[in-house]
């Protein structure tokens, strides 16, 4: 049994040792997925109690050699003793100047909080994390809150937050001695695994839904030089089928079913409060896809205040795309039944209709206090441009969160006064296309604009910016710029929100 480490079923709470664990990540009791815990988790408990005998089917083959004996040692670890939290911190941020990859890694700089790994000197980084924490003033006032951040995970080096999972699952990967790996993805997942897995010097294997991934992400995954299977079907789809073969062939998972994915995931959790100076947000805000990211950083926050390092925890809430709201609508149903959905949305990263991770997302939702939201396509497009207005951009599936931030300002839920982290997922170069189509004014459709307020209608307005094709003529040039220029001079004046500062 692991010394540094178990997995816990989310559900029924039986525990096992690493190396025991289906090829699929689902406890064979109760289908549940599982959580990494560690001897100083809430709840572990007696380090050896719990954990069930191995059948060790994630290993590349039941007789491979090529799998490592892993961390077997049934004495409880002498070396979990953490540091007091004022000594972490003080590591933590020592780290930031050192030379190391490992610790020049945003995710393996907090490495005693995710020990999966025996050799740390030994995982696969490109160097993620240390993503930056924007300030966000005029999609501040657009909200109505005092004061935004936006903590940009599409700074990433494949541009967006899967990076940090990715260093972390892929280097289990690694250790165990996995040849293959694989995942269905609508698009970051795969594009930030296939860079890992290139690292690595692994295979891997893409299931992507076909025609509903952007270009930026397809051509990642092919330049990082994947197999990348485009299924006539959805994500769910994809998901389903990969699930099956995993338990087939010696290829190791790597969505986010994976508890290990979430290990790195929690890490942003980290560097907010590090950015804030320890001081925590009153909430953050995220987007909802297949719902692994929402629990990561809530599993991150937790364990924070759990050991210490923090006082209390923000409210996290989740926002999904109306037409992929599966989670929405299981907080609103009153016989909590989750029914997956058809999902449709322009927003293909979250464009998700049977989301794995709901159960843990939902209990994140609720320990903390905060709420899950769905919004509009036009009102994402709008959020999107907005972010975008502000020298920040990001893809669309980003841009749930400040327009769903709009609506639990609007309900009251979320106060002027508290301090409100976004959860940038996305870089907006990911899907230029929708930004393209967006600015041209051929993305919403007609049904969709009439939906929208006339504020919201003012603002589209104001933000699309499509290009003038003109002549290669000087005066036809400059007549253009001195009409554009009285125009935009005459809309500053009249100060709409958001577009001065
Ligand atoms: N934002 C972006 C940019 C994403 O790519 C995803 C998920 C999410 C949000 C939602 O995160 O699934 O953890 O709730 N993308 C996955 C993929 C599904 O395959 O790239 P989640």
């Amino acid at each position: 049994m692991s010394a540094t480490h178990q997995l816990r079923c989310t559900n029924c709470g039986a525990r096992i040792a690493t190396e025991a664990v289906r090829s699929d990540f689902r406890c064979p009791e109760c289908n549940g997925l599982y959580e990494v815990i560690y001897p100083w988790s809430e709840g572990a408990g007696p380090w050896n109690a719990g954990a069930g005998s191995a059948n060790p089917a994630s290993s590349p083959s039941a007789n491979s050699s090529a799998i490592p004996s892993s961390t077997s040692s049934a004495n409880p670890p002498s070396e979990v003793r953490l540091p007091n939290p004022g000594g972490m911190r003080h590591l933590w941020q020592e780290r930031r100047t050192s030379t190391m990859p490992v610790d020049q890694s945003g995710v393996w700089r907090f490495r005693e909080l995710l020990p999966i790994v025996r050799d740390v000197e030994r995982v696969v980084t490109l160097r993620e994390g240390n993503t930056p924490l924007y300030e966000m003033p005029r999609s501040a006032e657009l909200a109505g809150v005092d004061w935004l951040l936006a903590k940009h995970q599409g700074m990433n080096p494949t541009g967006s937050f899967k990076d940090t999972g990715m260093t972390a699952a892929l280097s289990v990967a690694v250790e165990r001695g996995f040849q293959w790996v694989a995942c269905a993805s609508t698009g970051n997942t795969s594009a930030a695994m296939a860079a890992y897995a290139a690292r690595a010097g692994l295979r891997c294997i893409v299931f992507i839904p076909e025609g509903k991934i952007a270009w930026g992400k397809l051509s990642q995954s092919m330049d990082y030089g994947a197999l990348t299977v485009q299924l006539k079907t959805d994500f769910d789809g994809c998901l389903k089928l990969l699930t099956k073969l995993v338990q087939q062939f010696p290829i190791y998972l790597l969505n986010s079913v994976n508890p290990y994915r979430l290990e790195g995931q929690k890490t942003p959790a980290m560097e907010i409060v590090e950015q804030m100076e320890w001081q925590v947000p009153e909430h953050l805000v995220v987007p909802g896809g297949n719902l692994g990211n929402s629990s990561a950083l809530g599993k991150g926050f937790l364990e924070m205040k759990h050991l210490g390092l923090i006082q209390r925890v923000p409210r996290i809430s989740v926002i999904q795309a109306q037409g992929a709201n599966p989670l929405y609508r299981w907080f609103g149903d009153e016989n909590r039944e989750m029914q997956p959905v058809k999902a449709e949305t322009r927003a293909t990263a979250i464009r998700i209709g049977n989301p794995a991770s709901w159960r843990k997302a939902s209990r994140v939702i609720e320990e903390t206090g905060g709420w899950c939201e769905q919004v509009s396509e036009q009102e994402i497009a709008l959020a999107k441009a907005e972010i975008g207005a502000e020298g920040v951009g990001c893809e669309p599936a980003s841009a749930v969160t400040l327009a769903g931030l709009k609506k639990l300002v609007a309900a009251g839920r979320v106060a002027r006064e508290e301090r409100v982290v976004l959860v940038l997922t996305g870089h907006t170069l990911k899907d230029p296309q929708y930004t393209i189509d967006y600015h041209r004014g051929e993305l919403l459709t007609a049904a969709e604009i009439a939906g929208a307020t006339e504020a919201e209608r003012v603002r589209h307005a104001a933000l699309r910016k499509p290009p003038l094709v003109l002549e290669a003529d000087e005066s036809v040039v400059l007549r253009a710029l001195e009409e554009r220029m009285a125009t935009v001079n005459a809309a500053g004046q009249q100060a709409t929100p958001g577009t001065t500062k």
